[in-house]
């Protein structure tokens, strides 16, 4: 038998002061594209804006139904756009925010387990990680080096072959 331990490295900042001038800016389009989301039932506004490598920035938001399934993450709304608007071009950093009209919009949320799936493989097609900034509409900012650190063991296309 033989033990193994994952971890990974993840900055914490105390608010977007702290950051780059750059990540700044990209969070704060994240929190302000949070307004085009259309959440009327979980009434919880997710915004996603991405840096290219190309330098255009593209921005998402969750898109919901009244078919609770069918409703969409504001990061695979965002990847899908980019997709087909810059399909070979690579994602330098995205920035996701949230405002909760229900409550409290304070402390960083991360990406759900489908959308870590989504940003995986997406980071494995263009063959450059994700950079990402994680933050509510003030507060905390979490930068994380690649979004595949958020899905050890993963599933990829190779366990396909
Ligand atoms: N949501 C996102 O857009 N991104 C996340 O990372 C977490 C959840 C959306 C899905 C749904 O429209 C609403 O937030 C509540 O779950």
């Amino acid at each position: 038998m033989r033990e193994k331990e994952v971890r990974f490295v993840y900055e914490v900042f105390a608010s977007v002061k702290g950051l780059g001038a750059g990540d700044a800016a990209l969070m704060e389009k994240a929190r302000a594209v949070t307004a085009t989301a259309y959440a009327p039932y979980s009434h919880f506004q997710v915004g996603a804006a991405a840096l290219l490598q190309n330098g255009q920035v593209v921005q998402g938001s969750n898109q919901e139904n009244a078919s609770f399934p069918v409703g969409l993450c504001a990061e695979r709304v965002l990847l899908a756009a980019i997709s087909s608007l810059y399909p070979q071009v690579a994602i330098h950093t995205m920035a996701i925010s949230y405002h909760n009209l229900l409550g409290e919009s304070k402390h960083p949320i991360s990406p759900c387990g489908i959308c870590r799936q989504s940003l995986l493989e997406y980071e494995e097609r263009l063959g450059h990680p994700i950079r990402l900034l994680l933050s509510g509409m003030e507060g905390k900012v979490f930068v994380i080096p690649q979004a595949a650190l958020l899905l050890p063991l993963s599933f990829t296309s190779a366990d396909l072959k």
